[in-house]
């Protein structure tokens, strides 16, 4: 444990499960004092009693990250129970695969409104408690989809490669504000959604993934969670509208 991060409070989307919880746990290691929005209440709840039993500060949240009235909420309770946010890291997403004509206007509504809109509205929240404070830390989580392609996922590629272009419009904004953004898109990390997913049921399928990796294995929240430290720290100062591409070596070019 460091103390690197002195109390700040961290905002963390989605850190009911999967990286969100591997991040929420690692920055608490840092000393921040974490923040879960999650519209999984229990996930959310799980995750705070984990980073409480490790001895850090968190509380849970219940929040749909897509909605503007539960985002102010969250924010207000954030900011009652914990102080001004310094840290946000915008994780909370949702992937489908879907093959490109069966994608409807409601399906495709739904991906951009979790994914994109949710991320743009909660960083809307947050950052007037940046400016304030001349000092602040976005993460956002795309996805190596966004660098590499992926057939069944145009809804899902679009709407992180939406993010992509935000980050860098939120470097050039704000970095006169001591604020930085830069993005993670993480390449295939064992998760519940990763799990779920239906194209990862066969037995042994996701463990044959990892293996032809050049690191040789599946990704784990914490190698995201160790990139998104490193961001959130005070020592990433100079680095923004970049990307730290946390993949196992599955894409190796720049983007
Ligand atoms: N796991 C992977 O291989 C992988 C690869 C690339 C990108 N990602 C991205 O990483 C992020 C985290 O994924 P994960 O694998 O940990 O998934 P996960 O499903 O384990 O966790 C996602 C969390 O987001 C929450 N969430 C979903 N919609 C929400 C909403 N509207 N409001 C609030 N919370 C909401 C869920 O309840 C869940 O707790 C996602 O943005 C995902 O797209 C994951």
């Amino acid at each position: 444990m460091t103390r690197s991060l002195n109390g700040k409070v961290a905002v963390i989307t989605g850190a009911g499960s999967g990286m969100g919880r591997s991040m929420a746990l690692r920055l608490a290691e840092d000393d921040a004092r974490i923040a879960i929005w999650d519209i999984n209440a229990a996930g959310a709840e799980e995750t705070a009693r984990m980073v409480r039993e490790a001895g850090g500060t968190a509380i849970a949240i219940e929040a749909d990250c897509s909605d503007k009235a539960a985002i102010k909420a969250a924010a207000d309770r954030t900011r009652r129970e914990l102080g001004k946010i310094a840290i946000l890291i915008n994780n909370a997403g949702i992937a489908p695969f879907t093959p490109f004509l069966e994608i409807d206007e409601a399906l495709l509504e739904r991906v951009m409104r979790v994914n994109m809109f949710g991320p743009f509205f909660v960083t809307q929240e947050c950052v007037p408690d940046m400016i304030e404070a001349k000092w602040g830390r976005i993460i956002n989580i795309t996805s190596s989809s966004v660098q590499s392609g992926s057939a069944l996922q145009t809804h899902y590629t679009s709407s992180k490669g939406a993010l992509l272009g935000f980050t860098k419009c939120l470097a050039m904004a704000l970095g006169e504000h001591g604020i930085t953004a830069n993005m993670i898109p993480p390449g295939s990390i064992d998760t519940p959604m990763l799990r779920g997913a239906e194209i990862m049921q066969k037995p042994g399928v996701i463990e044959a993934y990892g293996a032809a990796l050049p690191v040789g294995r599946i990704g784990q929240g914490e190698d995201i969670a160790a990139a998104a430290a490193f961001l959130a720290s005070e020592e990433a100062g100079y680095m923004t509208g970049q990307t730290i591409s946390v993949n196992g070596g599955r894409y190796m070019g720049s983007a």
